[in-house]
């Protein structure tokens, strides 16, 4: 089985992780829809999520938001995973790059982390360029698609960019406009926003409450 999380920044909800570890098999994988947020912050907190996760016993895969260290994340050497690339941070955690379709338990994922923060992060020291897209992870996921034939099951990013505040992100609105007119795909899952909910019957907000996949 496959279930999602999103956002926990560091450190702000170990409970529903905490119910994976327990619970989870050793075909189970936990994907986190990014701001997992290791090693962001210089605090106790972080630090002890740190270990909590880098610990971890059972599968967890992430893809990076934009609350992340990347160049903690970017340290990690990279391996084949599931017919893409990831970042392996310990024997059962990995990074899930942009632009990359997984096949996973017989199912293809497509995975786009990162989006632009707010402007109050960069003056406080907690911002990384790393967190838009860069032209070749864009080229990437366009191709990959292409090569895949518009066809996945499962689209994941970080955001699912709409236009709407002041934070959009011009790239990633283009790829999300682009795979929702030219992909098909069963379900969309994003973080990002702190809910856990709904926006239609193809795309599902992910926050706090662990999701089992549809
Ligand atoms: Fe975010």
């Amino acid at each position: 089985m496959i279930y999602f999380l999103s956002d926990q920044h560091g450190g702000e909800s170990y409970g529903e992780i905490q119910k994976y570890l327990d619970t989870a098999g050793e075909d189970d994988l936990l994907i986190i829809l990014g701001d997992l947020g290791l090693k962001f912050q210089d605090t106790e907190e972080n630090r002890a999520f740190d270990e909590f996760i880098l610990s971890a016993k059972k599968k967890i895969a992430f893809i990076d938001g934009n609350h992340e260290n990347f160049d903690y994340i970017y340290s990690f050497p990279e391996e084949d995973f599931c017919g893409g690339r990831v970042h392996r941070l310990t024997e059962n955690v990995v990074h899930l790059e942009r632009g990359y379709i997984y096949e996973i338990e017989g199912k293809m994922f497509f995975s786009f982390g990162g989006c632009k923060s707010g402007a109050k992060w960069k003056p406080l020291g907690l911002w990384y360029p790393e967190e838009e897209p860069t032209e070749e992870e864009l080229r990437r996921a366009y191709e990959n698609l292409r090569a895949q034939g518009h066809r996945v099951d499962y689209i994941l990013t970080h955001k699912y960019e709409t236009g709407v505040g002041k934070t959009q992100t011009p790239a990633l609105l283009e790829l999300c406009s682009y795979i929702n007119e030219h992909v098909d795909f069963s379900h969309w899952y994003a973080g990002h926003w702190h809910t856990d909910k709904p926006i239609d019957e193809k795309h599902t907000l992910v926050y706090e409450k662990l999701t089992p996949i549809k």
